[in-house]
């Protein structure tokens, strides 16, 4: 028994059901990218599990780098404007880029990073989301790999915190409202 697992109400995406969208989402990759050696890019850190169960279900080849950004806050979520905290090792110069999130919530943070990458060369740009919660989309992307579409519950685990707490839960709870309010 997991030392938090009091403070979640119900699981929302059982450990068998992530593995099974990431195997699902990983044959379409496979598939789409055979022969083109793509450059995942995981960010961090909430895409850290799924990004590591993803790349390991996908006998290709592929290299890997990673982004952490963090978003302005309120006033700035109409420009989508977010803040670089760790950039690429990797030139992204005529690469074919797939970012990996854990979920997509207004879409502020990809819709960004990936006009960005498109400005600095990058051939193409794909998304995959483990989980994507379409109600509080504010920004207009297209995600082409999505596991799971979810309601707007408060949810973690699986790389999903609250404060911090609750990334290395190894399925998607929904958090109880007493813990965060
Ligand atoms: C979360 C999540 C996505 C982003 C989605 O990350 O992991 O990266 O928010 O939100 P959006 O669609 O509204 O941009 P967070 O900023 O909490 O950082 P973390 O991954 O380190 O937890
Ligand atoms: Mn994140
Ligand atoms: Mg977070």
């Amino acid at each position: 028994k997991h030392e938090l697992e009091d403070d979640i109400l119900d699981v929302l995406v059982s450990k068998e059901e992530i593995q099974q969208c990431t195997q699902e989402l990983a044959d379409r990759l496979t598939e789409d990218y055979k022969g083109r050696r793509p450059l995942l890019i995981g960010i961090l850190k909430g895409a850290c599990p799924f990004l590591c169960d993803l790349m390991q279900a996908m006998p290709i080849d592929i290299s890997l780098d990673f982004m952490s950004v963090s978003s302005y806050g309120a006033s700035s979520s109409s420009t989508g404007e977010v803040r670089i905290l760790k950039d690429l090792d990797t030139s992204v110069q005529d690469r074919e880029i797939i970012i990996v999130e854990d979920i997509i919530d207004s879409g502020n943070t990809l819709f960004y990073l990936k006009n960005l990458l498109l400005s600095r060369g990058a051939k193409s740009v794909e998304l995959v989301t483990l989980l994507n919660k379409p109600d509080r989309r504010t920004r207009d992307i297209e995600v082409k790999y999505i596991g799971k579409s979810i309601p707007d519950h408060f949810v973690v685990g699986y790389g999903l915190d609250f404060n911090e707490t609750y990334r290395n839960l190894p399925y998607i709870g929904i958090l109880k409202p007493e813990v965060y309010s």
